[in-house]
């Protein structure tokens, strides 16, 4: 597995998203397209940056009956994507359906990389106990979550960066974690909570981190991406 910094476009528009992606010259940045985006530019954007040679994480939490996500991811598969998810909430059964139709969307044998929200980080304890019923903590949801996203097939989670070596711990190293939720310590921390430093995330675990503000927002963002590249992977 080959660790990645992907940065996550959240923006309103597909023409701020290529205004902002024409700032690298010298690198092809993996991105990641999020409901936002997807819903404002559609396939087209999708089309488009992977014509621009960008690879792509579509994030869009799918979350239905098993039928209807099998028959989404089909769809999803087929615009050429490398990383798409779903909510683990779904079930395993969910889980699979949507494995399998990633793999019916392509002729070629190949699919995009599947992983699973576990527990959204927006989730508290309290919410979980109070509002959806669930006794266990949120530790132990999102480990049995992961084991439940790798015996569907899946390839690994999205979790806090924090939450890797105990992801890792529940289903073996080759399990990949996302992680978004990266900060450098002299930097703002915005609404992110349980956050770290891209080479703490590398030292806990991660595979690839989700990065969006420190490197959208930055005064020069192809600086901030260089910097979250040389910590995180070591180039
Ligand atoms: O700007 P920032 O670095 O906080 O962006 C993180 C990205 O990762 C956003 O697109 C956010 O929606 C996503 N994300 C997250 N926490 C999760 C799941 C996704 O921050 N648990």
């Amino acid at each position: 597995m080959n660790r990645d910094v992907i940065i996550a476009c959240d923006f309103a528009t597909p023409e701020a998203t290529l205004e902002f992606l024409d700032k690298f010259k010298d690198e092809k940045p993996f991105i990641k397209i999020g409901m936002e985006l997807f819903y404002a530019g559609g396939p087209d954007i999708v089309r488009e940056l992977r014509k621009r040679g960008h690879k792509i994480f579509l994030d869009l939490k799918l979350h239905d009956i098993p039928n209807t996500v099998k028959k989404a991811m089909k769809v999803l598969s087929r615009l050429d994507v490398d990383m798409v998810n779903v909510h683990a909430a779904g079930t395993i059964e969910m889980m699979r359906a949507a494995l399998e139709g990633l793999k019916e969307g392509r002729e070629d044998g190949t699919r995009p990389l599947i992983i699973a929200v576990t527990q959204l980080t927006s989730t508290s304890e309290e919410a979980l106990h109070k509002q959806l019923l669930i006794d266990a903590s949120v530790n132990d949801t999102i480990a049995q979550y992961a084991r439940n996203a790798k015996e569907a097939g899946l390839d690994g989670v999205v979790c806090s960066p924090l939450e890797a070596g105990l992801v890792k711990e529940a289903c073996g190293s080759e399990f990949m974690a996302v992680t978004p939720g990266i900060r450098y310590p002299d930097a703002a921390k915005d609404d992110q909570s349980r956050i770290t430093s891209p080479a703490k995330a590398r030292e806990i675990g991660s595979d690839f981190i989700v990065v969006g503000r420190p490197i959208t927002a930055a005064p020069d963002p192809v600086a901030a991406y260089r910097r979250c590249c040389a910590d995180f992977i070591g180039e």
